[in-house]
Formats: structure tokens, sequence, C-alpha cells
């Protein structure tokens, strides 16, 4: 029996089968049921045993290796059809589905960091806080005594009490002002201090301008001769600096802190026409930060002598600082994470938070 002239006819078969299905009923065609090896196969049952044997190990030999090419020629046309799948069905996944939409800095994010960034150009560094704080650092270290009306005026969040601390001054609450790092920090370093910290703060109070949680920025500077004219230079320098308006008018007016000795807020200079506010030379006035010269008892509790050293300190709130540059109306909206508010008055995340200072 001589096969070589079927198997030079199914390899050729095989050969130009150029898709699945093509190469499919080569297949049937070779190896199918009624298949031409098949049909061999099948005669071998009349041949002689010697005769059966050769030609049955040829067919078998032939059998596999057609099914061999088979098995390849199959595997080269799925990779020819993948490829030309991939070069019709490109996507191109480096487009944006919302073009329109993108990351901004939040106004209270981008507030305080041209506030650090102002108040390093002046040496000043950071200092931080915790938000859980006790009776003592929030009031009686700052000169509120027990019973003190000023503490009512602060409408402050107390924690439930742990019965391990009994105390007045180990009553836990949350922080209502920054003051609390003054005390930290005069209590833990070594003068002169030079810092400001910003962090959240919280009352318990829900209106236009109030809101249970806001942020302060709190300044502190002491030392062995700093005064009322020094506090006065670097806040008039600030907000000339934070305002962008090199002639900005400001006033100082007394005012109480407990833990201030003078105390003042200080205006600055606006015009208000027709229910607008304008910052700037004007007509009136606009109330921006507390300030004043550290209390002596402050210090004192501290454990720095009030006779050796003395310094200023002022806080603000950092939303409404915020609200006056950035012209936003409502002090809640800070807080309702509202896309449409926030790509309005959000900041480019690229941008420096400030025009050089000079
Ligand atoms: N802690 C004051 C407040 O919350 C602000 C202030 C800070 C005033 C430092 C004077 C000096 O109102």
């Amino acid at each position: 029996m001589d096969t070589s002239a079927l198997k030079k006819e199914l390899i050729e078969l095989v050969a130009a089968a150029n898709d699945m299905t093509a190469l499919e009923n080569v297949r049937v065609t070779a190896l199918g049921k009624k298949g031409r090896i098949t049909d061999l196969m099948k005669n071998l049952g009349t041949m002689s045993p010697d005769d059966r044997k050769t030609a049955g190990a040829e067919l078998n030999v032939l059998k596999d290796e057609i099914a061999d090419l088979i098995e390849k020629q199959a595997l080269q046309l799925k990779k020819q059809e993948l490829d030309a799948r991939l070069a019709s069905e490109q996507l191109d996944v480096t487009l944006s589905t919302r073009p329109n939409r993108k990351g901004s800095i939040h106004p209270i994010s981008q507030t305080m960091d041209e506030l650090v960034t102002i108040f390093a150009e002046m040496g000043f560094s950071v200092a931080e806080g915790p938000d859980i704080e006790d009776d003592f650092h929030n009031f009686t270290a700052l000169n509120f005594p027990l019973g003190h009306p000023a503490r009512e005026m602060h409408d402050t969040f107390y924690l439930p009490n742990d019965e391990r601390e009994t105390g007045e001054s180990q009553k836990k609450l949350l922080r209502t002002h920054t003051s609390t790092v003054q005390i930290r920090h005069m209590m833990n370093n070594k003068p002169p201090c030079k810092i400001i910290c910003m962090g959240r703060v919280y009352r318990s109070d829900w209106d236009m301008t109030h809101t249970p949680v806001f942020h302060q920025m709190e300044g502190l500077v002491i030392d062995k001769s700093t005064h009322m004219g020094h506090l006065k230079g670097c806040l008039m320098d600030f907000v000339r600096n934070y305002f962008e308006i090199d002639d900005l008018p400001v006033r100082f007016r007394p005012s109480f802190f407990p833990f201030t000795e003078p105390g003042a807020e200080m205006d600055i200079g606006c015009s208000r026409k027709d229910g607008g506010l304008k910052i700037g030379a004007g007509d009136s006035w606009l109330e921006i930060l507390g300030c004043g010269m550290v209390h002596p008892n402050v210090i004192a509790n501290c454990g720095l002598d009030p006779n050796e050293y003395q310094g200023f300190a002022f806080g603000m709130g950092v939303e409404r600082i915020a609200m006056l540059k950035y012209g936003i109306p409502d002090l809640r909206s800070f807080f309702e994470s509202d896309t449409r508010w926030l790509s309005h008055y959000g900041s480019d995340p690229l941008n420096r938070p400030n025009r050089a200072t000079k």
C-alpha cells in the first residue's frame, strides 16, 4: 500500500485551508467517520495478517501526522484571526470619559497653604495639637477661671466623663479654639517661640455664619522683648500679603479675651455698595481677627516667668478669611461636598499657593 500520494494531497489541503471552517472540512475529509484515512483503516480487516501489520502501522503514522498538521494550522489561523481583530477593534484607553471634571484644591486647604506660605516667609514654624482636649488646655491655662462667663460663649462639646479622671481640669472636650496649642507649645518648648497652628475647632452652633466644625489659625510669638508694635507690624504685613492689596488700611480696636492683656480686634478697610462688599480702601471696616499680648497669667501657667518673657498671639477663622478673599457667601457650603461648588471655588492643584512675597 502506498500512502505517499494521499499524504502529499492532504498536506496541500491543510496548507490551503485559510480559515477555521475550511480547515474543519479538511479534517472531516481526512479523519472523519467517512474520511480518506478512516476508509483505508476500515480495509485493514480484509488484508493478510502481515500486510495488515505494515499497512496498519503506516496508516497510524499518517493519521498522527495529519492530525498534528491540522492542529498546527489551527493555531496559526487563530493567531491570524486575533491579530486581525486587534487591528480592527482598537480602543484608546487613554481617552477621558469625563473630560470636564478635574480635581481641585478645596478653598480651606488652599487658604491654609497660603497662610503657611506667608507666615513661613516671616520665620514662623507650624505646630500641632490634638482635637480632643481637656478643660485645662482649652480654658483654665488660658486664664478662663471656673465659672467664668466667657466659657459659656464657646458652646463647648463635652465628652462623656471618664470615671478615672475626676478633676474639673481633666474633663475631656472638643477644642473650641486653637489657643490650646499656645499652651501646649509653651509648656513643651523653651522660648523664643514663633509658631502658627491650624486645625479644626468645634462649637455647638449652626446657621449662615456658624458650623459645628470649622477651622482656625493661631499665631504665637514669645521672647523677652516682643511688644505690641511687633504684633501690629506682623499682622499688617500678613493681611496685605494675604489679600494682595499693598495699601490695605487696617485698624486695631480694644477687645477682651481672657488670655490677652491688652486684647484687640483687627479690622481691614472695605467698601459696601449696593449690598456688595469690596476689600480695600473704602468707607467701612470689616473685623478679621482677634489678637493681643499674651496675658502674664497664661505665661505663668505654662511654667515661664512673666517678668522675663512676653509676646503676642492672634487667632482667626480660616473659612471666614477664605469667604472674604474668594467671595463665598455661605459658610455651610464649605462642608456640603457639592461638586459644582468645589469646581467653582476650588483652586488649580498646579498653581502656587501665593504670589511671591516681597
Ligand atoms: N481664640 C480666640 C477665639 O477663638 C482668638 C484669639 C486667639 C484671640 C489669640 C486672641 C489671641 O476667638
